[in-house]
């Protein structure tokens, strides 16, 4: 078959609605460099280990799947989920569980994977409900690190990269379920700020 070259052919739209607009923070190729650089690290550390790893969804899929296949050796996964901002781009400061894991990471090496850690108070609650189940090993890798807004007293072990206090979205991260699908991590700015919840 041949294909010919479409105008704007390979050209990423990323959807913007009215009064949105997206600019990359972290582009496709930054992202990618970085996740390998993680995975060696982590593999470093546990070269033995069946790596559990964690995903809080649904931010981290994107992040957890390309993560898993620059790791190497044994690895599992399992998800969870827990309440999040929905319309907002402001944390209720609450923290529900939705769904909770499949299996038990008791005398596991678990690897929670987090799309990005901002107030740190679903990680703060993750790592008490983890501990009590007792893993062999507790790790926490986050993509991203907005850290002039934490809250609570809680750190990665991996981070990826430390962004300004800005509401990112792209590489899984959303606003309002939308702009998960951006190759690259994008700063999302209004013409008009919707109103806090
Ligand atoms: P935290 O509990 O405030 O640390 O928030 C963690 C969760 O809030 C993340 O897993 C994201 O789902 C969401 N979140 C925080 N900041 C952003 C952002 O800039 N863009 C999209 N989601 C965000």
């Amino acid at each position: 078959m041949v294909l010919k070259r479409k105008r704007n052919a390979g050209r990423f739209r990323p959807g913007n609605r009215p009064g949105e607009s997206t600019r990359v923070l972290i582009s496709r190729a930054r992202v990618r460099q970085r996740v390998r650089q993680m995975a060696r690290q982590i593999r470093r550390d546990f070269p033995d280990d069946t790596l559990h790893l964690v995903g809080v969804l649904k931010g981290s899929v994107l992040f957890l799947a390309d993560l898993a296949r620059e790791l190497g050796g044994e690895v599992s996964f399992d998800f969870l989920s827990v309440s999040s901002y929905g319309k907002s781009t402001h944390t209720s400061g609450e923290v529900k569980l939705i769904k909770d894991l499949d299996v038990s990471i008791e005398s596991r090496t678990v690897l929670v994977v987090e799309d990005i850690l901002d107030t740190g108070l679903t990680l703060k609650y993750l790592l008490r409900l983890f501990e009590e189940r007792k893993p062999k090993h507790l790790r926490v890798v986050v993509l991203l690190d907005k850290f002039e807004r934490r809250i609570a007293d809680v750190h990665a072990d991996y981070t990826g990269f430390t962004i300004p206090n800005e509401f990112v979205v792209g590489y899984g991260l959303d606003f309002d379920e939308r702009y998960r699908n951006l190759p690259d991590v994008c700063i999302l700015q209004f013409a008009q700020r919707p109103a806090k919840k």
